[in-house]
């Protein structure tokens, strides 16, 4: 057998244990999605969103990139954030960092990866606005584990900052918005930050040309 028909066989196998289970599961889900969640995640296998959280399918809507960004020109990112939001009425935005994440690392170098550059720049940025903390810090290690929990809070103020937030925030009260680093070592999720809903809404945060 080759290594991806071995996902296929799995999958029979899981379709089939879910049936067994309970006969009308995937009818029953094919009619709808209700997700009280969306999750902005980093794409390293070791963090898969429903996994982690024990959330079924249905449960989580899910969106990830390298080292978990919100980005304001990623129109896929803002697509799914305003599906989630307009469409799905999510409750609760997650931005979840994990500790030893590689695309933090990187962007902590002064190596080249090529086209992924363009990505880390978003992080070297965060990077620069709390260069004097970070630095401080002793231990590579360690210091890229701190810009990390930094970077979740970043990227927590970046989807504040967008008109989709802003205008959920100021019409509907939600969502709240959470920031979350992930331990690849212990398993565990540690919560760094949080903007509850009808958070700042100032000439700061508001950008209406999103
Ligand atoms: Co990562």
């Amino acid at each position: 057998m080759k290594i991806y028909e071995k996902l296929l066989a799995d999958n029979k196998a899981w379709a089939k244990s879910e049936t067994d289970r309970d006969a009308e599961y995937f009818t029953r889900l094919a009619l709808l999605q209700s997700p009280e969640f969306l999750w902005i995640g980093c794409s390293d296998s070791r963090v898969p969103a429903d996994k982690i959280t024990c959330t079924q399918p249905g449960e989580i809507f899910v969106h990830r990139n390298i080292a978990n960004m919100v980005v304001h020109t990623d129109l896929n990112l803002l697509s799914v954030l305003q599906y989630a939001v307009e469409v799905l009425k999510v409750k609760h935005i997650i931005v979840c960092g994990h500790y030893g994440c590689g695309g933090i690392k990187a962007a902590m170098t002064q190596h080249s990866f090529g086209i992924i550059n363009k990505w880390l720049r978003n992080i070297k940025d965060v990077y620069r606005f709390h260069k004097e903390e970070i630095d401080c810090i002793e231990g590579e290690e360690e210091r890229a584990n701190r810009l990390t929990e930094l970077n979740v809070r970043e990227q927590v103020f970046n989807l504040a900052k967008t008109s989709i937030i802003q205008s959920a925030w100021k019409h509907h009260q939600r969502p709240d918005l959470h920031g979350w680093v992930y331990g690849l070592d212990n398993g565990i999720i540690n919560t760094i930050f949080e903007l509850p809903a009808g958070g700042p809404i100032d000439p700061f945060y508001t950008y209406d040309n999103l």
